[in-house]
């Protein structure tokens, strides 16, 4: 953990916190009592606006787990990082990622590719060069891989984290629902907090990129999904490249993809929680650049996000949701089976809805990783 000042108000963000693990404490005799009711609101809230994850909603707290003194102070600089950010300010253009006249090799390349994204790993331990070459031409070409452990490995967390280390990737993002090694098990909960958020229930997920809230000095730059155990039955996985997107988006109207670019283009509303999990009003672009590389930021759930009010971003957000809805030839779609995984440079991916196991131990279960590290094999 990298030695970090904290300004007044970090420190008073932090003494909160201690008391926030207090209540936790005092009330978690209490929320055994409370289950049931958040269960019936839950119920009323199923069709509404959860949160993708990383977020408590008012008035629930977690008895998932207990914050340590660490963790908090993670957390702390999270959430009270700056928002202000050239990376936000400055407008992706095709010349800055090396795309004014390469976008139809690139797609025919990634047509192509996305036809045979798996690679198998023999042993994530110790990944060999045929191999990391292999994840590496996919990822280049792709911006994502599919990797399949042998079946010794299919449930095994600690040979996750060796596949990332080995990838350079380093600590996964802190959240908090994530687990004491940073992967968060996404699994249906049917009783308590977790239930409420989309990943932790059967439904469907609507296209988005990880942390797509976060501010700009928390980039998601790369995203894991980790298949230990498939759903009886659905629960497919959907993503595709953001340089693709782009590309075509330039293809339609170039004014399109810029109006995505404006760094007023969405805006993330104010959580309206206090404490550790308060996130405030957030403007950013969708598409932007860094050091040459495209990165994307989105999601489709209207309630999560304010687009920008122009004719120009309002067409641009529509013609974006038709391409992620009308361009099957260019979607990767998989139902991950047990020891298969996806790592992506966190393009825009959806899941199906599914139906599970009765049996707890045979439910669907999957890692999920979120870095802030580039993805380069
Ligand atoms: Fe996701």
């Amino acid at each position: 953990m990298q030695c970090t000042k904290f300004t007044w108000g970090e420190w008073g963000l932090f003494f909160e916190q201690a008391h926030e693990i207090r209540d936790l404490k005092q009330n978690a005799a209490q929320e055994q009592e409370n289950t049931a009711k958040s269960v019936d609101r839950a119920d009323e809230n199923s069709t509404g606006d959860q949160p993708f994850g990383g977020v408590f909603r008012p008035g629930l707290r977690s008895r998932i787990r207990l914050l340590g003194l660490v963790h908090s102070i993670r957390l702390i600089k999270m959430y009270t990082g700056s928002t202000a950010s050239a990376l936000f300010e400055t407008r992706v253009t095709p010349a800055r990622i090396d795309m004014p006249n390469h976008f139809g090799e690139r797609l025919g390349q990634y047509q192509r590719d996305i036809e045979n994204l798996v690679v198998d790993i023999n042993d994530p331990y110790q990944i060999s060069t045929i191999e990391r070459t292999a994840l590496a031409r996919r990822i280049d070409k792709t911006n994502m891989v599919i990797y399949r452990f042998g079946p010794d490995y299919g449930q095994d967390r600690s040979a996750v984290t060796a596949l990332t280390a080995q990838l350079g990737l380093g600590d996964p993002d802190q959240n908090l629902c994530a687990d004491a090694d940073g992967l968060s098990s996404i699994q249906v909960h049917p009783e308590g907090v977790r239930q409420r958020y989309i990943p932790y229930t059967d439904k469907k997920l609507n296209w988005h990129t990880d942390g797509y809230y976060h501010r700009p000095d928390r980039i998601i730059r790369t995203m894991l999904l980790h298949c230990v155990r498939p759903a009886m039955e659905g629960g497919a996985l959907e993503a595709i490249d953001h340089e693709i997107i782009y590309g075509l988006l330039q293809e339609r109207d170039p004014r399109l993809a810029e109006a995505l670019s404006q760094p007023d283009a969405m805006t993330i509303p104010e959580n309206g929680l206090s404490g550790p999990a308060f996130r405030a009003e957030c403007s950013g672009p969708v598409f932007f650049e860094e050091s040459g590389t495209l990165r994307m930021r989105y999601t489709a759930r209207k309630h999560n996000v304010i687009w920008k009010a122009d004719t120009l971003t309002q067409e641009a957000v529509a013609v974006l949701d038709e391409i992620l809805n009308g361009s099957g030839d260019l979607i990767v779609r998989r139902s991950l089976e047990s020891g298969e995984g996806l790592i992506c440079a966190n393009v825009p991916h959806r899941r199906d809805a599914f139906i599970d196991s009765r049996c707890v131990s045979e439910r669907r279960l999957m890692y999920r990783g979120r870095y802030t590290t580039p993805l380069r094999a």
